[in-house]
């Protein structure tokens, strides 16, 4: 059965999930990589972009499904004068709000971080990019091809800081279970598939 989108784990991502994040980013289509990166990257720049990242200063949201496997990626990188974010959702799992749950998410932990101010650059023709910080209450400005969508942001309540490490320890102990669940399920198959081959190099050829 489907999960309802809204309980969807999204959970910050730490320096040993750094292989699947590549992995996420190097099966983005050329097409997909322009949006994201508002150029055109090759398998190995976009590997030493990885190489990069900082998982402890900056933030890495990744979104999960059912076999907790990446399916949409949120980056926020400090500034001095602002957050920089990014979003990239795979292509089969886009539409279904996961963007917006991801800018949600972004825009609390940017909060939570004590960012003042994030913005966003996007292609001027990414119209779901533009729709999402929209969405998001940013103003967004457009000059030669690119938009540059900016918010202020509020300090976050000692309430919200609570509901932000709720929501979080939630998310990190969902993700254990599900990848627990999709773990044992792939063993199970594969013992059942050892077992049946068994059975046949047992059985007497006729
Ligand atoms: C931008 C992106 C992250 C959006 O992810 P998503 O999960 O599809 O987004 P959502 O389903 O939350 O939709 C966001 C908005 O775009 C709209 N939208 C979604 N797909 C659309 C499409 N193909 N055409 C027009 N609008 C679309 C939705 O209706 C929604 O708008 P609304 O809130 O006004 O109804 C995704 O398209 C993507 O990964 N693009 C490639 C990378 C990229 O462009 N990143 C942005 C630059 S950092």
């Amino acid at each position: 059965m489907a999960r309802k989108i809204d309980s969807m784990i999204i959970r910050p991502l730490t320096v040993f999930e750094l292989q699947a994040v590549r992995n996420f980013y190097l099966a983005l289509s050329p097409d997909d990589r322009r949006k994201r990166f508002c150029c055109s990257l090759s398998d190995e720049t976009i590997s030493s972009y990885v190489d990069g990242l900082n998982f402890t200063r900056d933030t890495i949201l990744g979104a999960f499904d059912e076999q907790a496997q990446i399916i949409g990626l949120a980056e926020l990188v400090r500034g001095a004068e602002a957050g920089e974010m990014a979003f990239s959702v795979r292509p089969d799992k886009r539409g279904q709000r996961i963007g917006t749950l991801l800018m949600e998410r972004l825009l609390s932990r940017a909060r939570m971080c004590s960012a003042k101010k994030v913005f966003v650059m996007f292609l001027s023709d990414n119209t779901p990019m533009r729709r999402m910080a929209l969405r998001a209450g940013m103003s967004v400005q457009t000059a030669d091809g690119e938009s540059h969508a900016a918010r202020e942001l509020l300090p976050a309540s000692a309430q919200e800081l609570t509901r932000w490490f709720l929501e979080e320890s939630l998310a990190h102990s969902g993700y254990f279970s599900t990848l627990g669940f999709a773990q044992w399920g792939s063993l199970a198959d594969r013992s059942a598939s050892t077992a049946a081959k068994r059975i046949g190099a047992l059985a007497p050829t006729v």
